[in-house]
């Protein structure tokens, strides 16, 4: 029964297709922004070490739960944990998971579209010359001038939701998919530009230090959570996405091949911006905790005394954007597929409405960083940017966490061990056994003692 089922809403025209979109939806902002910024505010190498464990014994399990639920249910995130708990005659309570996901997947394009009109609104500043001889200071006061001007902020944040929407009305084969086959390699080209940059500063050996020699005085329990929802945030786990885009996968793919590729490059990405980011921090007597505006007051700089900065800039900008919009696609899918499904909407109307509210949403994110500033202590670390870094934290530390967690155990213990053989088609052999095993028994203990550890029980 369940081979025959199809998505209404389409499916990749192959395998590839597949990896290029949801990589598309993993590499993000996620990797460039995020990434070194909470490296840098959790002390560098023991961070990157229990992230780098995280995305090996939590995250890749969890994709593969992911998207072979995804591909059984062939629907909505919410329909399909639906069907799928019906067919194994579970309780329908499971549709929680898919409804989480769609409260996770608003909250968060909230706020990530505010920062992807960050990245907007430095095409253009990179565009017109203004990165040329810029210092630490006159980087920093850039960015600190942009964030405080809230009315700009909203402009292009405002452009940012309308390019997302516009695609997600569009259905999943639309053009910026093709666009992505070029772009995505061109974004990692630059990443090698900025690196071979780095190394010319002479602070890159303590950049790589940095990053990669762990001092783990320097994390704290809830730098662990901190680590392990990065994880989640930065392969797109945890509230359908990636449940969504493997309804679309066609059934001889195997999940287990593209889940590590998908989640290799993605890491990949993620440790070329930190090689690149930190040299330039040292270099130039940067703070690394210097915060959410870490790249963009560290990339000017660079760009502003290489050869051909200008262009290189640019190009960076419109790609790091181009990577943010493939990411923010995914984050609607879930909801407009469920309206489309249930309500029998058209795609049009659907990701018109989904689009307005996480438009709205962001709002509180773009106050967080001048009226509506507050400070808090988390892990540790004070916390300037109220609500937003409220956001951040409940959806990557707590929602995408506990929904991946919930997959799992669905995967591993809810679903029949005929389907989850059928579903990964790879036979019963040992490669199997061994994500069934980390599904039942890895995934969820790491993800329940990193909650416990996190509060102080353990
Ligand atoms: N992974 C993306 C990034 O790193 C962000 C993202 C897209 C995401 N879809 C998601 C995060 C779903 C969590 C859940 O930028």
């Amino acid at each position: 029964m369940a081979e025959q089922r199809t998505s209404i809403h389409g499916q990749w025209s192959s395998r590839l297709m597949f990896i290029m979109a949801a990589t598309g939806s993993a590499v993000g902002l996620g990797n460039i922004w995020k990434f070194p910024y909470i490296t840098g505010e959790n002390g560098g190498g023991a961070f990157v070490l229990v992230y780098l464990a995280c995305i090996a014994l939590v995250g890749i399990p969890i994709m593969m739960s992911e998207v072979l639920i995804g591909r059984r249910g062939r629907q909505s995130p919410i329909n399909t944990m639906r069907t799928l708990a019906y067919e194994e005659s579970r309780h329908g309570f499971w549709q929680i998971v898919g409804w989480g996901g769609v409260v996770a997947g608003f909250l968060i394009i909230s706020y990530y579209s505010v920062i992807a009109g960050w990245a907007l609104a430095y095409v253009f500043r990179a565009a017109s010359g203004m990165f040329i001889g810029v210092t630490g200071d006159s980087a920093g006061s850039m960015f600190s001038h942009l964030v405080a001007d809230p009315e700009r902020l909203l402009a292009w944040h405002t452009i940012f939701m309308v390019m997302t929407t516009v695609v997600v009305a569009r259905g999943v084969h639309s053009g910026l998919e093709k666009a992505v086959q070029y772009l995505m390699p061109m974004l990692f080209l630059l990443l090698l530009v900025l690196v071979g940059y780095a190394m010319t500063t002479g602070s890159f050996e303590q950049g790589l230090r940095f990053l990669f020699e762990p001092d783990f005085s320097a994390i704290t329990a809830g730098g662990v959570l901190l680590a392990m929802g990065q994880a989640f945030f930065t392969l797109s786990l945890g509230m359908g996405a990636i449940m969504m885009y493997g309804s679309y996968l066609p059934k001889e793919a195997s999940i287990a091949k593209t889940s590590i590729i998908i989640a290799g490059l993605d890491t990949l990405v993620a440790l070329l911006a930190g090689m690149a980011i930190f040299p330039i921090v040292f270099a130039n007597g940067l703070e690394a905790g210097e915060g959410p505006g870490l790249i963009f007051q560290t990339l000017p700089i660079a760009f502003g005394q290489m050869k051909g900065g200008v262009l290189f800039a640019t190009l960076f900008f419109v790609l790091l954007v181009v990577a943010a919009w493939t990411s923010g696609i995914s984050l609607l899918e879930p909801a407009v597929a469920w309206l489309v499904e249930n309500r029998g909407w058209q795609r049009v109307r659907g990701a018109t409405v989904v689009g307005v509210v996480g438009w709205a949403l962001g709002i509180i994110t773009i106050m967080s960083f001048s009226g509506w500033a507050f400070s808090f202590e988390f892990a540790g670390k004070t916390k300037s940017n109220g609500l937003f870094d409220m956001l951040d934290i409940l959806t990557a530390s707590i929602m995408l966490p506990l929904g991946g967690l919930a997959m799992a155990v669905f995967a591993g213990y809810f679903m029949s061990r005929e389907s989850t053989v059928d579903e990964l088609g790879m036979g019963d052999r040992f490669s199997y056994k061994l994500w069934r095993f980390v599904a039942r028994y890895i995934t969820p203990v790491a993800v329940i003692l990193v909650f416990l550890h996190a509060i102080g029980v353990v």
